[in-house]
């Protein structure tokens, strides 16, 4: 990071990195350490996230053939597939660090604990979505939670909408008839960032 910095630093372009390296903040231009981080969270934030989410959309479809035919007919339930296969199988859990105590639902929550945001379980919220484990590419009232809520909501959710539904477009275009091939073969991540690793399919 600190070289392409450098290098953008003796020979501007038009890109994210002569941005961040022109950019001012109240008059200021950004120290290094804040150039370097708004990178490195960019790229992190950015690559595991939506493979897991087009992984996991891949996996769905491949596991239930209704679907898939369906989403192959009607391409144009890609908008509402996109945000139910992300509402379903949301790959992204966040932590919070407890600034002061206080008690929430009954639970006393101490300064310097952590606390898991686990927007994938928000997602199948009973009170919140009909029938939560079901999933309905044609799910119209669809407000999950899989890009986070509040002012830390994630900067790249368009982005990232646009990958999956551009990945799954090309895919379905290239490969409507396809299947898991070997559903023991397939391993997911666990921890923060969920989605499959493995995912063996045969094509037709
Ligand atoms: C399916 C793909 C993605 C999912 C599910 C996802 C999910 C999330 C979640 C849950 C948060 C945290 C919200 C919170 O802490 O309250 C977040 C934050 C963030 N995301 Fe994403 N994300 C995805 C793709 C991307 C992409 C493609 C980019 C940019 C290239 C990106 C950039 C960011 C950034 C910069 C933040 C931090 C925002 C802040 O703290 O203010 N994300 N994302």
């Amino acid at each position: 990071m600190d070289a392409q910095i450098a290098a953008h630093r003796a020979e501007p372009r038009d890109d994210l990195t002569s941005f961040l390296v022109s950019a001012e903040l109240d008059g200021q231009k950004l120290l290094p350490e804040h150039i370097r981080g708004t990178m490195v969270l960019l790229m992190i934030a950015g690559i595991d996230t939506t493979w897991s989410a087009i992984g996991a959309a891949l996996w769905h479809l491949g596991s239930h053939p209704d679907d898939r035919r369906r989403l192959a007919a009607e391409p144009v339930l890609m908008d509402t597939a996109v945000e139910e296969l992300l509402r379903a199988y949301a790959p992204v859990t966040m932590a919070r660090l407890v600034a002061k105590d206080f008690d929430l639902g009954g639970q006393s929550l101490h300064e310097g604990d952590w606390l898991l945001l686990p927007f994938p379980a928000a997602n199948r919220d009973p009170e919140a979505f009909a029938d939560p484990a079901e999933v309905h590419l044609d799910r119209a009232d669809n407000r999950h939670a899989a890009f986070g809520l509040g002012i830390h909501r994630c900067l790249g959710s368009n982005l990232a909408r646009m990958e999956l539904r551009v990945a799954l477009e090309e895919w379905m275009a290239r490969y409507p008839e396809f299947e898991v091939s070997d559903s023991a073969a397939v391993t997911w991540s666990s921890g923060q960032v969920r989605g499959p690793r493995t995912l063996p399919v045969r094509v037709a």
